[in-house]
């Protein structure tokens, strides 16, 4: 079987499920995994024989992704910030929202131009701690999560990425006491609503870890105020709290932290959305 014949058989495979544009593009990176041609090399071997172990390569790709499986979870990476990232079932895909985030926080501390120490509260991946470290390379970074398991795939996302975090696991809800004071803490909690499950995507809701994504409807600003009560204790004089939020709730929760004592301004991303908030205490 020829390059240019299991592309036609992928293509019958998923054409009904993925849209010609996604799947043409998800074609170019599944090729480069399984034979390590990039985009160029693809037109020049389109008629070249390939392996019994690519071809099944192929056909365990092409059903994995029959049956909604994220590519990124496939292919065990995924692109944040301009670096790979080790993702897997355990941790949240990083989404690019986020990388608007990290700008954020990063243009502050260029602002304050000292040292400052951060953290991330349910770093997952890594991927906000890692890309601060990478940006500000001065300031230090600790990253907390309640899973053990996010813990590995983040801690082995900060070896391959040559950069140094302390990382702890803990619940930021139950454990409210931390190691020490901070100057930033960000984060990027679990946000919506059990009761939108329904309506979301299988490819998000059938792979991605439910602890990252859900939090219960009589109470989904648990996180936030969680995080903001125990900011109201180790955050620095002047230091800054900055949350990614759920776009629809970003007017109950600058409610609830004017009613915690602390001053926060909202954030749109590039397509408008209330998507960042930023905090001090007043
Ligand atoms: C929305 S994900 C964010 C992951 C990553 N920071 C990112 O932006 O891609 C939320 C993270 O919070 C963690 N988490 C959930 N409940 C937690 C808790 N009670 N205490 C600490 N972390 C928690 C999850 O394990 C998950 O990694």
């Amino acid at each position: 079987m020829t390059l240019a014949e299991i592309k036609i058989s992928i293509k019958q495979l998923l054409s009904k499920k993925i849209e010609s544009i996604e799947l043409n593009s998800l074609m170019g990176i599944l090729i480069e995994e399984v034979t390590g041609w990039n985009r160029v090399q693809q037109v020049v071997e389109i008629n070249t024989p390939l392996t019994e172990a690519q071809i099944n390569n192929f056909n365990s790709y092409s059903t994995a992704l029959l049956n909604d499986k994220p590519i990124q979870y496939i292919l065990g990476k995924a692109w944040f910030m301009g670096r790979s990232f080790m993702v897997n079932e355990h941790v949240l895909i990083p989404r690019p929202e986020t990388e608007e985030l990290i700008e954020w926080v990063v243009d502050y501390a260029h602002i304050i131009a000292k040292p400052l120490q951060l953290l991330d509260i349910g770093t997952g991946s890594g991927c906000i701690a890692i890309s601060l470290k990478k940006a500000l390379p001065n300031c230090s970074l600790s990253a907390m999560d309640i899973s053990a398991e996010a813990l590995t795939v983040a801690k082995n996302n900060a070896a391959s990425l040559e950069t140094s975090i302390e990382f702890i696991e803990q619940d930021i809800i139950h454990q409210t006491t931390l190691p020490q004071v901070f100057d930033v803490m960000v984060s990027n909690p679990p946000y919506i609503p059990i009761r939108e499950k329904i309506n979301m995507e299988a490819q998000v809701k059938n792979y991605e870890p439910l602890i990252a994504l859900f939090v219960p409807n009589e109470d989904p600003l648990v996180f936030y105020r969680a995080i903001a009560q125990v900011a109201k204790k180790y955050l620095a004089p002047r230091g800054q709290l900055f949350f990614e939020i759920h776009y629809d709730q970003g007017k109950a929760i600058l409610q609830l932290l004017d009613e915690m004592n602390f001053h926060a301004e909202i954030r749109r991303d590039s397509f408008g959305k209330n998507r960042m908030i930023r905090a001090s205490l007043k």
